[in-house]
């Protein structure tokens, strides 16, 4: 796939240059992760990049400013537990990218002595950073000239360039790359690849960009050619499945609770909940229901309770079912918590909205 030459003219591209960066400048968001004492430290590049890839902003600052103070340094990330870094991470969903993060803090250590590597090739050896990532790493805290294509980039270059090209596609999203990498400057390309993503979050917005506010309006295609609501085109919207959950409510002579540690490899994997499992087939309960507490289980017919939490994928229909186990199960996996000390656990959003909704239907021992 190659992309149109952006600016048409390539004459004009040093002045496309200038308008952005001045309208960075100008205009740019003081976010955390851009004061001078993070924005050259490639470890805090690597840990707001990655906190950035799926989590608005506003929800990312307080994370990444706690993050930042409970482990300051890449070699502190190391030490800690995985427990600690799950719980560090809760309620920012794709809890993967945190495993993940914390599995590359350990690689950096062991072999790297404790420094990132320094270029895009060589960052991408690093679990979790793709070529997003080791892009924005690159530019921002080594200067490297290139540019970091997330979604919203893809967006501005399929808007100037007037493409009709799916940009969920990798190869738009080099052609992307191929065709703003030449505008970046030699010597700062960071604030130059910081500023297209600042220009693809506040102005050129997926509905309704602000044109009239554009720094670089001159030069774009779909502007000039009156198609800027018809690009990039529409992704079909696909159905997300709804697979029916079933959730245990499992409770002892003392108020407290059976919660299970998920397996690391699967969806909110090495988190506490509720013991919970997909079972497509109702028929299924009974012995799903067993293989979760790891004891024979009695299920009570109805739900006490009922919650929705949709991922990228797939929708979930959790069903809270109350159960009673016929022998304290006995496994790492499974422990008894009272629902006032449940903040000891590191659990998802989804857990908390399950016991949120126990809470206030007033199921014991919840409510
Ligand atoms: N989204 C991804 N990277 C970002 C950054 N550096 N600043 C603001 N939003 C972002
Ligand atoms: Fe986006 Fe409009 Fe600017 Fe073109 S002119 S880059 S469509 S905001």
């Amino acid at each position: 796939m190659r992309g149109a030459v952006i600016p048409a003219d390539p004459q004009e591209a040093p002045a496309f240059q200038q308008a952005l960066l001045d309208w960075f400048e100008a205009h740019a968001r003081d976010l955390p992760w851009r004061e001078p004492r993070f924005r050259k430290d490639p470890y805090a590049v690597l840990v707001s990049e990655i906190m950035l890839q799926q989590t608005r902003v506003e929800t990312v600052i307080p994370y990444f400013l706690s993050w930042m103070e409970t482990w300051p340094v890449v070699h502190a990330l190391s030490c800690a537990s995985e427990e600690e870094v799950l719980s560090a991470w809760q309620g920012l969903g794709y809890y993967n990218r945190a495993r993940r993060l914390h599995r590359a803090a350990k690689q950096v250590v062991e072999e790297h002595e404790g420094r990132l590597p320094t270029t895009t090739s060589t960052l991408q050896d690093l679990p979790g950073v793709g070529p997003y990532t080791a892009r924005a790493i690159a530019a921002l805290a080594f200067g490297e000239r290139v540019v970091a294509v997330d979604g919203n980039v893809a967006r501005v270059w399929a808007r100037l360039s007037c493409s009709e090209v799916d940009i969920t596609r990798s190869q738009a999203k080099r052609a992307a790359r191929e065709a703003l990498e030449p505008l970046a400057p030699a010597d700062d390309a960071g604030v130059f690849a910081e500023a297209l993503i600042e220009l693809g979050a506040r102005v050129c917005t997926p509905a309704g960009p602000s044109c009239d506010a554009c720094p670089v309006a001159t030069w774009c295609e779909a502007h000039g050619a009156g198609k800027v609501d018809e690009v990039p085109a529409p992704r079909e919207a696909r159905e997300i499945p709804t697979v029916p959950v079933l959730a245990l409510l499992v409770q002892d002579g003392e108020g407290r609770v059976l919660v299970r540690r998920r397996p690391s490899d699967g969806l909110l994997g090495g988190l506490w909940g509720l013991p919970m499992a997909e079972v497509p087939e109702a028929g299924r309960r009974a012995t799903r229901a067993r293989s979760l507490v790891e004891a024979p289980v009695d299920l009570d017919e109805a739900p006490v309770g009922e919650v929705v939490h949709t991922f990228t994928h797939k929708r979930w229909q959790v069903h809270v079912h109350r159960a009673w186990v016929e022998r304290t199960p006995d496994a790492p996996s499974l422990t008894w918590q009272a629902p006032e000390d449940l903040d000891a656990l590191a659990r998802s959003t989804l857990d908390r909205k399950v016991e949120r909704l126990l809470t206030q239907a007033e199921v014991a021992p919840f409510g």
